[in-house]
């Protein structure tokens, strides 16, 4: 509440229409239309140098390594386009930073200077000797970053400059601290899928991120790995396995009674671009490389037992940890709003596919085996909750049989047998033949979906 009091005191104080962005109910934007035009922008790195020299070195230093301090952070060597939101922010009062209200207003900093100086910022190598923690707790944030935070920030904190998500290695201990003791108290505006993560950790466990991030050199290659996402998943998987976990079981009384409220689709939709669309897209078409699934058009009995297994740990689904709870969502109402609003959406058919090899041995061994419950062609079957398979990611339809297989996801006993009789060649035949049915025309967004970067917000492991 402090907090609030006090954006409110300097929005009044600063320019009284800016009021409803400083609220606390201002929520972290993607990059704009104005980040996009101004990212693009033909650059000339000598004058950005310049203007680097003039505007910021004064504060982040020559070398733009910031302060030991972390009263400034270091920003060699960040993403561009991070640079760019980050000034954008400022300016727009998205971000409060007072210090650099005048250096980046626009009669100060032209568009073109901007993109100068940011291109410049990113191309200087950054410095691994800032300060850092007192090196008790690195391991424990190793493990809490690469499970919460990697998802997006890259498991080599490397972030992500075609989607503005920082990177963080090496930054100022104490600059990231404050960061995240902002976010903490929302002062600072991330996606709610971040915050939501950030607000449930103890003091202890943000110092050992911090530290342990400010310590993570870059590497020389710095591609994230699909590999790695699964290795995370797997560690997760066979601690669930441990606990000996149970049969399927069909929709049961919290879902039917949660199926049950009337659906308010603009809350739905709001929710859904709030928390959801940080990972499945704007459009609710995930990512070609299969790591989100499309959700658009799924049946909304489907999503609302798949959030509810996850809830229970039925499902594991260590990325949606924070989301599916009770308290993310607002409930069984803000639950079944979200679902039908999932639901309502079109679809994309140019979803990620396989190498359309072994086409129609997968649509027999699909008709014969698997057509009973999703039926004929992949629609599924929304009174029992049984998937739409239809244009889904392939890469993510192999990774559930693969669970499956591994006894690491649950399913009905007759798909699990099914499943039994194909050969992994075989079950792949049958993904990729699944990937490729087309839903009914009036499910299908009209330019057919095409997935471009701004209805992908968050993809550091897109294949592009
Ligand atoms: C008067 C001092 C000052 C000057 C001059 C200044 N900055 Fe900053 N800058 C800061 C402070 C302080 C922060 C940290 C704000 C915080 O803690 O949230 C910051 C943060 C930033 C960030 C955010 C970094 C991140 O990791 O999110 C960017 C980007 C940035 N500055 C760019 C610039 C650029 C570009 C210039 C020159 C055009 C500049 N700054 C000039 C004080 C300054
Ligand atoms: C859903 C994706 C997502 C997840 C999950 C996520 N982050 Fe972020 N993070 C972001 C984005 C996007 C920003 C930049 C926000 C902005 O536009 O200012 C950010 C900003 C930050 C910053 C500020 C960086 C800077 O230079 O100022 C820190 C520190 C950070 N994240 C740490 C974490 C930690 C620690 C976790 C896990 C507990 C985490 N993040 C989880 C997306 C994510
Ligand atoms: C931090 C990233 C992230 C966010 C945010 C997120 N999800 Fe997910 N979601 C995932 C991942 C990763 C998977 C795939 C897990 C797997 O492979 O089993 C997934 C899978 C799902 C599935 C299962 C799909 C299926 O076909 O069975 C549903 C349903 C789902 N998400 C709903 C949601 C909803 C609703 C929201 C918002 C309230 C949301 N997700 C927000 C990462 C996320
Ligand atoms: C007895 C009915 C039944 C049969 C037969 C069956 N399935 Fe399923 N399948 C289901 C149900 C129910 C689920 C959802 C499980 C859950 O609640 O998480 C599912 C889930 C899936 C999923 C994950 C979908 C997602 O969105 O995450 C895939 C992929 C799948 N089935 C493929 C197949 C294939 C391939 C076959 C044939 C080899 C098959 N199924 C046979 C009922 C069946």
């Amino acid at each position: 509440m402090r907090s609030n009091r006090k954006q409110n005191h300097y929005a009044f104080a600063i320019l009284a229409s800016l009021f409803f962005s400083l609220t606390a109910s201002a929520a972290w934007t993607p990059p704009d239309k104005e980040h996009k035009r101004i990212n693009v922008i033909e650059v000339d790195v000598e004058n950005g140098e310049k203007v680097y020299g003039e505007l910021c070195a004064g504060c982040h230093s020559l070398e733009a390594w910031g302060s030991e301090d972390g009263e400034y952070p270091q920003i060699a060597g960040q993403h561009k386009s991070v640079l760019l939101k980050q000034v954008l922010d400022i300016r727009h009062k998205r971000r409060l930073n007072p210090p650099m209200d005048l250096i980046v207003a626009k009669n100060n900093l032209p568009d073109q200077d901007l993109a100068d100086v940011v291109t410049y910022i990113s191309l200087l190598p950054l410095s691994t000797d800032g300060g850092k923690g007192n090196g008790h707790l690195v391991e424990r944030g190793k493990r809490i970053f690469q499970q919460n935070c990697a998802v997006c920030h890259g498991p080599a904190a490397q972030g992500n400059d075609d989607f503005a998500y920082p990177k963080l290695q090496s930054q100022q201990y104490a600059y990231l601290l404050r960061q995240l003791k902002h976010v903490k108290t929302g002062e600072r505006h991330v996606p709610v899928a971040m915050s939501a993560i950030v607000k449930k950790l103890k003091e202890k466990d943000l110092y050992a991120i911090t530290d342990y991030l400010s310590r993570i050199k870059p590497p020389k290659a710095q591609n994230a790995s699909l590999a790695h996402m699964a290795n995370i998943m797997a560690q997760f998987s066979n601690a669930a396995e441990e606990e000996k976990v149970i049969e399927w079981t069909p929709l049961g009384k919290e879902a039917n009674k949660i199926l049950a409220l009337k659906a308010d689709i603009k809350a739905g939709e709001a929710l859904y671009k709030n928390v959801c669309a940080a990972c499945h897209g704007a459009q609710g078409w995930g990512v070609t490389s299969g790591q989100y699934p499309q959700l658009a058009g799924q049946h909304k009995q489907v999503i609302v037992k798949q959030v509810l297994d996850m809830r229970h740990k039925f499902r594991i689904n260590p990325f949606m940890d924070e989301i599916v709870k009770p308290k993310t969502l607002g409930g069984d109402q803000g639950l079944i709003n979200v679902a039908s609003y999932i639901e309502s959406l079109p679809m994309s058919t140019h979803n990620g596919v396989g190498d359309a090899r072994q086409l129609k041995m997968g649509e027999q061994l699909f008709s014969k085996n698997c057509s009973s419950c999703h039926g004929t062609n992949g629609e599924g079957l929304a009174a029992a909750a049984f998937p739409r398979l239809q244009a889904q990611h392939f890469n993510y339809l192999t990774r559930q049989l693969d669970n499956v297989r591994a006894n690491k996801r649950i399913v009905p006993t007759a798909m699990i047998d099914a499943l039994k009789t194909l050969s992994q060649a075989e079950a792949t035949a049958v993904a990729d033949y699944l990937s490729r049915t087309v839903p009914p025309q009036e499910k299908v967004s009209t330019d057919g979906g095409t997935l471009n970067i701004l209805n992908q917000i968050n993809l550091f492991l897109q294949d592009l």
